[in-house]
């Protein structure tokens, strides 16, 4: 592109956003005021250890905390991310420590070692770890090398080391180290016990944690609506994706997962931000920020690059918003999150059989799964701590039980939250309807489903890409309640916001 008209638009940006920053400044300001408070006071710690304690007797619970791991060469670290458990009931943000509860003694440790003086040439001054662990309400601290043998000790007593699922190697190898547990072993030695209690306790969010939330979906308030008004032709989508990245890391910790961004919008999970937006696509934008204690934010937005929906466009964009909004209208206490995604299905398929690219009866293409050509994917997950929250202790765990089990047909496999709603819970709502060439093709020529599909029709839909809508929801005591303030939704409320 010229680099005059290179300058022009990003003149018009930087005037955009300077726009939407003085619109929404105030309301962050509020939301995100504490951004140097990067825990909560030591008795939240305390609670929930003292919590997960009534739910084990016996045995020592080992809370991996992560290290820090080289992106290209020792030294050269990734961002520092900790684990969400050990946050949860340890709260300290850095790397090298371990979390142990004592459910016989009923005592809490955390091994980790002071700096040295190099550090503090380094990195400066820092806490003692018996300070840091003071925060957290913990009195006893002990250094590394002495964890093998506390482990060892407990087991020679007889008492059982229980352990969450380890998703990262240095954690793989450090914890065989000093537990004598081998990787390959490792899995087969897990504690289900602490695993359904650890997501008993996480599932039902504090109202302070609701306010973390909040705070997370006001950011992601910022990140989408300026992407909403950088959607113009001749921009490229990476200038998007890297300014919203930089609100998130300008207002929280960081985004709550790789920004998923594209005119491509029917790759469900697009990182690929290479294209230059073209007038009259659609351009899907799945982000979301963490707060400076890591509580997350998920919103998709699909918009028309240029400002203006077409016909075509307007019509798919009202069937899955009637699934988000039917969605939303029935989540409360006491209903099946899996009961909610087929609900959401039977919308989708209505909307598509209206303008002819669904034949037949509706709740029999549900039930046969016909509808997963357009919907592959779960109605959304659970929200906190992770973007997908609690997904490395399992995800059946978290989004299923005994009585809410998974149901194994392509697209409904996919769901990630069945389970029947508490109050307390947080999660996402995501419809979306995709034209897929490669899934469009391959049922085609199979000849699957088809009673239930026009695919002549549906062909002429080739190349329109994706549409998905994504909300954040808390249910409440009767009902449910959005997290955030909406952020614009409506084909009136988007095609404004991408004009003033
Ligand atoms: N919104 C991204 C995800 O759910 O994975």
């Amino acid at each position: 592109m010229q680099s005059a008209l290179r300058k022009a638009l990003s003149e018009i940006h930087k005037s955009q956003i300077m726009k939407c920053r003085a619109l929404y400044a105030k309301r962050l300001a509020k939301l995100t005021n504490h951004k140097f408070k990067i825990m909560f006071n030591s008795e939240v710690y305390k609670s929930r250890r003292e919590a997960l304690k009534s739910l084990l007797k016996e045995g020592v619970a080992v809370f991996m905390g992560n290290v820090d791991s080289p992106m290209n060469y020792p030294g050269n670290t990734l961002h520092f991310r900790q684990d969400s458990s050990f946050l949860y009931f340890f709260g300290l943000d850095m790397p090298g420590l371990v979390g142990i509860i004592d459910f016989n003694e009923g005592k809490d440790y955390i091994f980790g070692d002071d700096i040295d003086i190099d550090d503090i040439i380094w990195m400066g001054p820092q806490p003692s770890m018996k300070e840091n662990a003071a925060k957290v309400g913990v009195e006893n601290t002990l250094p590394v090398k002495d964890l093998s043998g506390f482990i060892e000790k407990a087991r020679i007593s007889g008492r059982k080391i229980h352990f969450l699922p380890l998703y990262r190697g240095e954690t793989k190898i450090s914890f065989q180290e000093f537990s004598g547990i081998g990787i390959a072993d490792q899995p087969k030695n897990l504690s289900v016990e602490l695993i359904k209690a650890v997501v008993s306790l996480r599932n039902i969010k504090d109202n302070f944690e609701i306010e973390e939330l909040e705070k997370a979906a006001a950011i992601g308030y910022l990140m989408h609506v300026t992407s909403m008004k950088m959607a113009k032709p001749g921009i490229l989508e990476r200038e998007i994706a890297g300014t919203i990245e930089g609100i998130a890391l300008a207002h929280g910790a960081m985004t709550s997962f790789p920004v998923i961004l594209s005119q491509n919008g029917e790759t469900l999970h697009n990182h690929d931000h290479s294209q230059i937006l073209q007038k009259g696509r659609l351009m899907v934008t799945d982000a979301g920020a963490e707060t400076m204690m890591h509580y997350a934010s998920d919103f998709t937005r699909t918009i028309p690059v240029g400002g203006k929906f077409s016909q075509k466009q307007k019509e798919i964009y009202q069937i899955v918003l009637n699934a988000n909004n039917t969605a939303t209208a029935a989540i409360k206490p006491g209903v099946t999150y899996q009961s909610i995604h087929l609900l959401a299905a039977k919308v989708i398929a209505t909307g598509l059989k209206e303008i002819g690219l669904m034949t037949g009866n509706v709740d029999e293409a549900v039930k046969a799964g016909a509808h997963a050509m357009f919907f592959p994917h779960g109605l959304g997950h659970m929200l906190g701590l992770d973007v997908h929250d609690m997904e490395s202790l399992g995800e059946n765990y978290v989004g299923y039980d005994e009585e809410v089990t998974r149901i194994q047909q392509f697209g409904t496999a996919y769901l990630r939250l069945g389970r029947r709603l508490q109050p307390g819970f947080v999660l996402t709502n995501e419809p979306g309807i995709y034209f897929i060439p490669a899934l469009i093709n391959l049922w085609k020529n199979e000849g699957k489903f088809k009673e239930f599909i026009n695919y002549n029709k549906v062909e002429e839909y080739i190349g329109f890409g994706g549409i998905r809508l994504e909300d954040n929801i808390l249910v409440t005591d009767n009902g449910c309640r959005l997290i955030g303030k909406r952020i614009p939704i409506s084909v009136e409320e988007i095609e404004e916001t991408m004009t003033d």
